[in-house]
């Protein structure tokens, strides 16, 4: 295998307040192995009431002796998608530890208590995440306000909502020094893999090997074209 295909931005539900059922779940694994995806991180958003049994639902699924979750041997990632106080998420993908550590920290995260983005990087700053800006165009939650704290991220999202703005991510990430990652935002099934991101494989998906290749720029990332006619031809998912 020469290069991993790793999507970074998937829920798990079509909306937060919604009520987590563990077939949700099982159908996007199906979906996103279906795709041909290597690795899928799934980044519910951490104030969900529910977040938690979503984490505990993944490591169930995923728990297969060899320390690392996987799926039909797809490569799974803990994470999860960060609101901050000014208006912006920020996707943190690592293990669930680190998830519960933050949380030890910032306290549970819900509507009145959402991180300033400078209290998140530093409570998040030794736990080991990738961490990415994401959607950082979207109305409201825009990210270039937060300025030269922006260099503290590894990456910044080229977001399938926002394709229209690659060209200006892209820009923006030169001039903070990060790099570019592309996320499909899946609240759907049918929205996985719409981007996804190319990695050189290595040895295979570990995850510390993941996040060198994003932070030293060797990624790349790619419309799912040909990914989702594959997902509408064979939906044969069980
Ligand atoms: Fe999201």
């Amino acid at each position: 295998m020469d290069f991993l295909k790793a999507e970074f931005h998937c829920h798990v539900k079509l909306l937060a307040g919604g009520k987590f059922r563990r077939p949700q779940l099982i159908r996007r694994l199906n979906a996103a192995k279906g795709l041909g995806l290597d690795v899928l991180a799934v980044t519910e958003h951490m104030d969900a009431h529910d977040f938690w049994d979503i984490v505990e639902c993944l490591i169930k699924l995923g728990l297969n002796g060899s320390g690392n979750l996987c799926w039909k041997g797809m490569r799974l990632l803990t994470g999860a998608e960060v609101t901050i106080a000014e208006g912006g998420d920020i996707l943190l993908i690592g293990s669930a530890q680190g998830l519960k550590q933050l949380e030890s920290r910032l306290g549970r995260l819900d509507g009145n208590n959402l991180p300033p983005f400078k209290d998140l990087l530093d409570a998040s700053e030794d736990l080991g995440f990738l961490r990415i800006g994401a959607h950082p165009c979207r109305a409201k939650k825009v990210l270039w306000k937060m300025g030269p704290l922006l260099k503290r991220l590894d990456a910044l999202e080229i977001n399938a909502g926002e394709l229209s703005k690659a060209g200006y991510v892209h820009h923006q990430a030169r001039e903070a020094g990060v790099a570019v990652v592309a996320g499909s935002d899946a609240h759907h099934w049918l929205q996985l893999g719409r981007l996804y991101n190319i990695i050189p494989a290595g040895n295979g998906p570990d995850f510390e090997k993941i996040k060198r290749a994003v932070r030293e720029k060797k990624t790349t990332w790619c419309r799912g074209g040909a990914l989702h006619r594959r997902i509408l031809n064979c939906c044969r998912f069980n």
